[in-house]
C-alpha cells in the first residue's frame, strides 16, 4: 500500500528572472571620446622654418577649448593652428606680437636666439609652464658666464605679465614647430575672456 505521506513533494522554486533594465544608456561615444576635429592642428607641411617636432606636437595637443583658450592634457594653455598653418588662435597671435615688442631685442626675431640670449624656440622644448612663468617674474642670471648675461625680471611689467600665457603659447608653438618664421596672417577672434582679463590686469 502506498503511503502518501512518504511522497515528498519537492517544491519547485521558480527562479525569478530579474530583468535588469539599465537606467543609463551607454553610448559608444561616451565610452571612448573621439578626438574632437575642432581641436586638431592643421599645419603647413611645406614650411621648412617650422622644424616640426611630432612628440611635442602630440603632448601639446589641445584637449579642450574654453572661450578661445586652448588647453593641453596637463591643463596648461596651448596653441591651436589651423588652415594649413595660416590661422592662429588668439593667444598665440597675441603672443607673437608681445614677443616682438618685449623680447626679440635680446632673444632674436621668432625666438631664434642671439649672441646675447638663448633661442626660446629651443628653451620651450624643455621648460615647463611653471618654470617659464617663474623666469618671467623673477628673471635669470648666468653668474658663471664670462660676460654677464641677464634676463631681466618682468614681474612688475604689466605689458609682459598680463600677456604671459600669450607669450607661452606662442613660444610653445615655435618649439613644437607648429609655426615657422611667419608673420601670422589670420587669427581667431579676440575672446571675451581675453578682453575681460586684459581690462582687469592692465586697468583699462
Ligand atoms: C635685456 C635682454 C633680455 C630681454 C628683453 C628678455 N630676455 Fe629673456 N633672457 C635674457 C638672457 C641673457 C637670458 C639667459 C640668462 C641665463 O642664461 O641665465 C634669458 C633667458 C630667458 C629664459 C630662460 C631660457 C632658458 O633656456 O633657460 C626665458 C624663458 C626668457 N628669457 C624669456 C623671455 C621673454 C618671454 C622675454 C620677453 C617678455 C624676455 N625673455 C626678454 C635676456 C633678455
Amino acid at each position: 500500500m502506498l503511503n502518501l505521506s512518504k511522497i515528498v513533494t519537492r517544491p519547485v522554486i521558480a527562479a525569478l528572472a530579474l530583468v535588469t533594465v539599465s537606467a543609463v544608456a551607454v553610448h559608444a561615444e561616451d565610452a571612448k571620446p573621439a578626438a574632437d576635429p575642432k581641436l586638431a592642428n592643421s599645419l603647413n607641411a611645406n614650411d621648412k622654418t617650422a622644424e616640426q617636432d611630432p612628440k611635442l606636437l602630440a603632448t601639446d595637443a589641445a584637449v579642450k577649448v574654453e572661450d578661445g583658450k586652448y588647453m593641453d592634457a596637463d591643463g596648461h594653455p596651448t596653441f591651436h593652428v589651423t588652415q594649413d598653418g595660416k590661422m592662429l588662435d588668439w593667444y598665440s597671435y597675441s603672443g607673437y606680437r608681445r614677443y616682438h615688442a618685449e623680447c626679440h631685442v635680446c632673444h632674436g626675431p621668432d625666438g631664434m636666439g642671439s649672441t646675447y640670449a638663448p633661442a626660446l624656440k629651443d628653451s620651450l622644448k624643455h621648460l615647463s609652464y611653471e618654470e617659464f612663468i617663474g623666469i618671467l617674474v623673477g628673471g635669470k642670471q648666468d653668474v658663471n658666464a664670462a660676460e654677464q648675461k641677464v634676463m631681466p625680471a618682468f614681474g612688475d611689467n604689466k605689458n609682459v605679465m598680463c600677456y604671459s600665457d600669450d607669450l607661452y603659447v606662442y613660444l610653445k608653438a615655435r618649439a613644437a614647430g607648429a609655426i615657422g618664421r611667419i608673420r601670422p596672417s589670420e587669427h581667431e577672434d579676440k575672446p571675451d575672456a581675453a578682453k575681460k582679463a586684459e581690462k582687469e590686469c592692465m586697468g583699462f
